[in-house]
């Protein structure tokens, strides 16, 4: 980075943190933080019929191997979905199906009741509002925590308009907002690749936050923290529930048990059980599935 921008980047972090100062003083009801506005995506998505998500009998074969089998699932607007299920059941597949990562050979995909998700591309889906965290945190190490949320509003932008950018005040709130959302309010102007990594994945998860996503895909969001680092990852899920909906998959029972309504047991590409842990842990197939292999 050039001296210039790195000095723009201590002034507009020196900017943020009297925001933040400011905003310290105010209440959670307060009508400053209830008044946040949705950033304007493209395509309004339809949840009259109470779904955010929708798939049908949706399969995909890898050289004649069925990773997907008439999987049909769907979840509810503001619902905290937990996804489990043995190694190389398909969880990771789903995602990537979700997202446009991966086509399926047949089955409905529908984000809402009217968006086909099959007609539009990875980016497209990215830009419709569908986040999606990856196992391994992908900040960017050299850049402190704010300037990677920034960032995170500038994709899509051209390289000049990128250079150009500065956050108008909403966004300026939203950024606060995020930050204190994710622990990260103390380390705002810290190095990326100086936190644990228990932050970068809360640092990550921010970066996702600030396009204000409708549903956020997590593929084993826990998986290498410590056990502080996971409680307090529960307790940011929980928060994160009812302003977005979520999709989590994990191995970790415990983060399971913390988080969870409804659990959807993953096994061949297709749901075996469904209910709530109990339920699904005292289901005979299931632990089959999880012992008797
Ligand atoms: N692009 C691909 N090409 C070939 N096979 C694939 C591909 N993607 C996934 N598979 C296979 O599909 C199956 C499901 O994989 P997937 O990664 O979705 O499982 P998972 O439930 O996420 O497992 P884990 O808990 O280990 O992450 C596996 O047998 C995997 O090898
Ligand atoms: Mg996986």
């Amino acid at each position: 980075m050039t001296p210039d921008l790195m000095e723009q980047g201590a002034k507009r972090v020196e900017h943020y943190q009297s925001r933040l100062a400011a905003k310290a003083g105010h209440t959670e009801s307060g009508g400053r933080s209830a008044g946040f506005s949705r950033l304007a995506v493209p395509g309004e998505v339809d949840i009259t019929h109470g779904r955010i998500l929708y798939l049908e009998d949706v399969s995909v074969s890898f050289d004649g191997f069925k990773a997907i089998n008439k999987l049909s699932l769907d979840i509810a607007p503001g619902e905290l979905r937990c996804i489990i299920g043995p190694n190389g059941a398909g969880k990771t597949t789903l995602m990537d199906i979700i997202t446009g990562k991966t086509r399926p050979d047949e089955g409905r995909v529908f984000f809402g009741s009217t968006i086909d998700l099959l007609r539009y591309k990875e980016s497209e889906i990215a830009q419709m509002g569908i986040g999606r965290k990856f196992q391994k945190p992908t900040v960017f190490e050299q850049l402190s925590v704010f300037e990677n949320l920034e960032l995170a509003l500038k994709t899509n932008k051209s390289v000049t308009a990128s250079m150009l950018f500065k956050l108008d005040s909403r966004q300026s709130d939203r950024l606060a907002d995020v930050l204190h959302t994710i622990h990260l309010a103390n380390s705002v102007s810290r190095q990326a690749g100086y936190l644990s990594h228990g932050q970068k994945q809360w640092l990550e998860i921010g970066m996702l936050l600030m396009q204000d996503p409708k549903l956020l895909l997590l593929d084993e969001p826990v998986a290498g923290m410590t056990d502080e680092e996971t409680e307090r990852t529960a307790e940011l899920f929980l928060s994160l529930k009812g302003k977005h909906s979520l999709m989590v998959v994990e191995h970790d029972m415990s983060f399971i048990n913390t988080i969870s309504d409804i659990v959807t047991v993953l096994c061949d590409g297709a749901v075996l059980a469904q209910g709530s842990l109990a339920q699904v842990q005292a289901d005979e197939r299931v632990i089959e599935v999880y012992l008797g292999r």
